[in-house]
């Protein structure tokens, strides 16, 4: 690791925005405990973070920067059922914080996780990351709260031409999702965040070598009422049993679908 740079003007916002939500829900101040932390990790089995799983079972014992990671869940999800280390490097450091001190508490039961799970708060436009140092690179809801050319660059030169991109960001192309952030989602978000639209994803697929996308739920965003309203791992994991085949079919079978998904994975090599 390298000492930290300062703040972009977009990043030291961000920080100051996120400093202030500390729940597993992303929207309120309620500090996370170690139980809701635990909690948390079992949402993130989800069909659009496969592709991180699947990344590191490719690479022995692999360095996983999770860059925005936050209050650290699928780097908990991660270290607990795979043999990989964990950066979660985040802006925020009130986040990283939260995650520190439960970290310490699970790690009565969970002896591993505070010794694979590193927190560093540095910023994705200029990281405080070595060149080539990244096995994997995984965000995941980040790139639309940072300045992108920036923070591709970064993301490039911190995983070197061996290195694995999985960068997973939810897109503008979604009616339902639409719905969700103009009637039910906080007010700030639309300050706060740039969707992926086209373009954006051409500006980082630009950036990666070898690239690759794919794209998850169009009707199985209606799945995550389990997630974000009524809390059940069990009927959230249902529900996409049943929708997910249904919109992978609609994908294959009419092209429009797939412009519709609400996330889109984008994979690739550093340079
Ligand atoms: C929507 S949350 C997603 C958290 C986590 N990836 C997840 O899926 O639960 C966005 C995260 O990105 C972090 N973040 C926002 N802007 C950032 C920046 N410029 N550099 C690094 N992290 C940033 C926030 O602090 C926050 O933890």
């Amino acid at each position: 690791m390298s000492a930290t740079p300062p703040p972009s003007a977009n990043a030291a916002r961000q920080r100051v925005h996120w400093d202030a939500v500390l729940d597993a829900d992303n929207v309120g101040r309620e500090r996370v405990t170690a139980r809701g932390l635990l909690r948390e990790a079992q949402f993130t089995r989800l069909p659009e973070n496969r592709a991180l799983w699947r990344a590191v079972a490719e690479c022995d014992d692999p360095l996983v920067v999770d860059l925005g990671g936050g209050l650290g869940a699928i780097a908990v999800a991660l270290v607990l059922s795979t043999s990989a280390r964990v950066v979660v490097a985040d802006v925020s450091g009130e986040r990283l914080r939260a995650l520190r001190s439960a970290l310490t508490e699970l790690g009565a039961r969970h002896p591993d996780l505070p010794h694979r799970i590193h927190p560093v708060q540095t910023s994705a436009e200029s990281l405080a990351l070595r060149s080539g140092a990244a096995d994997i690179l995984w965000t995941k809801s980040v790139l639309i709260h940072t300045e992108l050319e920036a923070s591709m660059a970064e993301i490039t030169r911190c995983l070197g031409s061996e290195g694995r991109a999985v960068l997973c960001e939810p897109t503008d192309a979604n009616p339902l999702v639409r719905l969700h952030r103009r009637f039910l989602a906080p007010k700030e978000w639309r300050e706060i965040t740039r969707y992926f639209s086209p373009e954006r994803e051409q500006t980082v697929l630009e950036a990666l070598g070898d690239p690759e996308t794919e794209r998850h739920h169009v009707i199985g965003f209606l799945a995550f009422v389990w997630q974000f309203a009524l809390r059940s791992v069990w009927l959230l994991r249902l529900s996409l049993l049943v929708l997910e085949p249904i919109d992978r079919l609609m994908m294959r079978v009419w092209p429009a679908w797939r412009r519709r998904a609400w996330f889109v994975v984008m994979k690739g090599r550093g340079r």
